[in-house]
């Protein structure tokens, strides 16, 4: 028998990153590799990149530079670059950096397999196309093997939203959605390996529309049919955009116990006036009106954003409208950015804002949000949550595991197992999670 071949990836970016990685190592399992987590014993590399950030292309190159070296040693290395980076540049990749032998944009993963046997016979492989079938589909995973208590599930990808500063409808085209028998397959398979919380991916998770037994299905109506699933505790969607928030998604978190109190939901900015110029089809007011309605389906709702600080022509009073609505809202979780140029975007083109300005008022907004943060977490004290137990705690005896609102807890008690549901009542709240105590029944 030969050695297994060792295959090691970097992600960067986003969970759907994180996903697509796992599938891809699942592929090239089936061309006999293994995973490892170095570079230096790998026969495969594989950057799976993200283009969300600033100098994204650049920051690849120079990784990829650095694995000169490695392939002079090795000349049987095969180096590939996916993701979104991939996606963008394309054959570019492989004129300025002739060690990649292999670029595969996000919906080519599924012809893996046959591209890395392309390389082995000292070709370049390139695939940055769109195709029309279900790259997971042909993804199909390994049987059975055990995985941890929780899983990310995609079920759409791709946005026709364009925003004007984001490259996503772009790297990852146009908005698709997976059926629903083959993403309930899915599930019923993870909950069948150990898993009992599902996160459904989708860049636009909640424009979801795939095909069902009647006709397409509604985000909440794939909810309620994992719903269904025994043995799946927990159920929880990632991003959703406002303007696809669902009467029927709004109830769901009112009605379907499995579907778990936390809405990540981007605003992006306060401001009407740069809302407009971000192309973003909402108003500041239509999106508190929107919280207004979540937390009157689900009062103890956690909600998290993201902003953007510095979008061109962004002045001191937009801004502050920013930071009004954060005040308004109350965020559990936010993340905010300085607005970064995408080449091809229409924002990139703009008279742009100073940079000392966005700095400045990013530190304002970050101030604000990790104020709100700190006040959620801490309101936690003295509550009753439920922990999903995920891995051991740094100490003896101790475990760490999510509540239903995504904060970190640790507890002291041996006698809890990775993959336990418990209820636990929460002691004490600290810089970045929460410590709490198994709660026995009596
Ligand atoms: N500059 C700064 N932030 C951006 N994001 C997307 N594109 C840009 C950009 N050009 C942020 C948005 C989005 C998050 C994933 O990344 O806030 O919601
Ligand atoms: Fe990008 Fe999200 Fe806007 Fe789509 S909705 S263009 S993914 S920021």
């Amino acid at each position: 028998m030969t050695a297994p071949k060792k295959l090691f990836i970097k992600t960067y970016g986003c969970q759907m990153n994180v996903y697509d990685s796992e599938r891809m190592a699942e592929a090239l399992g089936g061309q006999g590799y293994v995973e490892t987590d170095s570079a230096d014993d790998a026969d495969m590399i594989l950057l799976n990149t993200c283009h969300i950030r600033e100098k994204a292309a650049e920051k690849v190159y120079s990784e990829l530079g650095r694995f000169k070296g490695l392939k002079a040693d090795k000349p049987d290395l095969k180096i590939g670059v996916a993701g979104c980076v991939a996606q963008a540049e394309g054959e570019e990749i492989i004129r300025r950096q002739p060690l990649v032998d292999l670029v595969v944009g996000p919906q080519s993963y599924h012809r893996l397999p046959d591209m890395e046997a392309k390389t082995r016979k000292g070709e370049k492989a390139l695939d940055t196309d769109f195709p029309e079938e279900d790259k997971f589909e042909k993804l199909k995973s390994r049987p059975k093997a055990a995985r941890g208590p929780t899983a990310f599930l995609t079920v759409q990808e791709g946005c026709d939203k364009f925003c004007a500063f984001c490259v996503v409808p772009y790297t990852r085209g146009a908005e698709v959605s997976r059926p629903a028998d083959r993403i309930l397959t899915e599930a019923r398979d993870l909950v069948d390996r150990g898993v009992r919380e599902i996160t459904l991916l989708g860049q636009n998770v909640n424009a979801y529309h795939g095909a069902g037994p009647d006709g397409d299905m509604t985000l909440a109506q794939l909810i309620w049919a994992l719903d269904g699933i025994d043995g799946l505790e927990r159920i929880r969607f990632t991003t959703s955009h406002p303007n696809d928030m669902g009467d029927d998604l709004i109830a769901a978190h009112g009605e379907c116990a499995k579907l778990m109190p936390y809405l990540h939901l981007p605003v992006q900015s306060g401001s009407d006036h740069i809302l407009k110029r971000m192309n973003r089809s909402h108003t500041a007011d239509s999106y508190l009106r929107l919280i207004e309605r979540i937390r009157a389906a689900r009062p103890d709702i956690l909600l998290s954003g993201d902003f953007i600080v510095g979008f061109p022509e962004e002045t001191e009073a937009d801004f502050q409208a920013t930071m009004d609505l954060v005040e308004e809202v109350g965020y559990g979780y936010a993340y905010s950015f300085k607005y970064s140029t995408r080449p091809g975007t229409p924002a990139a083109e703009r008279a742009q804002v100073d940079e000392d300005v966005k700095s400045e008022r990013l530190q304002r907004l970050q101030g604000l949000i990790t104020r709100q943060q700190r006040q959620v977490q801490d309101g936690m004290v003295g509550k009753m949550v439920n922990v999903l137990f995920e891995k051991p705690g740094r100490f003896d005896g101790q475990m760490v595991g999510k509540s239903e609102y995504l904060h970190a807890v640790h507890v002291n008690d041996a006698g809890a197992q990775v993959g336990d549901l418990c209820p636990v009542r929460i002691v004490s709240s600290g810089s970045n999670s929460l410590a709490g105590e198994m709660v026995r029944r009596a």
